[in-house]
């Protein structure tokens, strides 16, 4: 049985099953990013307030982060806080903060343990001083882990990334480190918050909306979409099943046609044998 343990349950035989026809089917996206929308309107259909859609929407980040490392996902992006965020009622993102802070204290030693690597990208000064020091603490803890990835974007906006990034770019032209001749996507990637990471294979949106919200504008150039209209509060390891398999069927063109695509996987079986 793997050696997993985020949200606590068994894993079911149906689970394991689910989990190993996916991998058989097809590919599993090395990196997948979530845009988790429908809290509010989970706790107003209940009557609650949008706080308690918040809460509830916790464990849908852990049945997401365990259905992922076990699935053999290398990179969970999660969109917890944008920069448009900040101009919410005041009172919402203190709860917010205060919510990712107790999140953090509570689940780092449990990441920790299941080899799990916690990092965050976005304009992380702007946090809390007591929120940025969790994170600060969750991240050096968590620095050597290898199964997985989970980036948190808290005070994230794509603009955000490719603004800093021109910064960074042309002070070094400035400079003389850099020629603005030499500057391509490469170069664009490596000054960007994730270029570290892969960009994103498979992006879902949960809570029904079409679009991309200032996410990861740059990184999104060729990543599949599967928006579902589940709310996040409501979305478990099933919808992520749905998703993967929706991204399976895909055909990842890049630009080029059908025949380029068979022609280079016949090239790649020949060179493999
Ligand atoms: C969007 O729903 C959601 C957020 C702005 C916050 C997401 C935070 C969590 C799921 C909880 C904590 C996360 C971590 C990583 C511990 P919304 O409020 O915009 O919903 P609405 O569109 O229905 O109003």
């Amino acid at each position: 049985m793997e050696k997993i343990a985020i949200t606590n349950k068994k894993q079911t035989k149906e689970d394991v099953l689910r989990q190993s026809l996916l991998k058989e089917r097809g590919q599993i996206p090395e990196h997948v990013a979530i845009i988790m929308d429908g809290n509010g309107r989970w706790a107003k259909e209940r009557g609650r307030m949008r706080i308690q859609g918040h809460k509830a929407g916790v464990d849908s980040v852990r049945d997401a982060i365990e259905a992922c490392a076990q699935l053999g996902v290398g990179h969970l992006t999660l969109y917890a806080f944008s920069t448009e965020n900040w101009r919410r009622p005041k009172a919402e993102i203190s709860a917010l903060m205060k919510l990712l802070i107790q999140t953090l204290r509570k689940e780092t030693l449990n990441l920790n343990k299941n080899d799990l690597k916690l990092n965050a990208i976005g304009e992380l000064e702007r946090l809390p001083s007591v929120c940025l020091n969790e994170l600060r603490e969750g991240i050096e803890m968590t620095k050597d882990n290898q199964r997985m990835v989970i980036t948190l974007a808290l005070s994230y906006s794509g603009r955000w990334d490719i603004t800093n990034a021109i910064k960074s770019i042309s002070e070094k032209v400035k400079n003389g480190e850099l020629q603005s001749e030499d500057i391509n996507d490469e170069v664009i990637h490596a000054h960007l918050a994730t270029s570290e990471m892969p960009d994103p294979d498979l992006l879902i949106r949960t809570g029904g909306d079409f679009r991309i919200s200032n996410f990861l504008l740059w990184q999104s150039a060729y990543t599949e979409f599967f928006i579902t209209d589940t709310y996040w509060p409501d979305f478990r390891r099933t919808n992520i099943y749905e998703a993967i398999e929706a991204y399976q069927t895909r055909e990842r063109r890049f630009g080029m046609i059908s025949e380029q695509l068979y022609e280079k996987e016949k090239e790649k079986a020949a060179a493999s044998v």
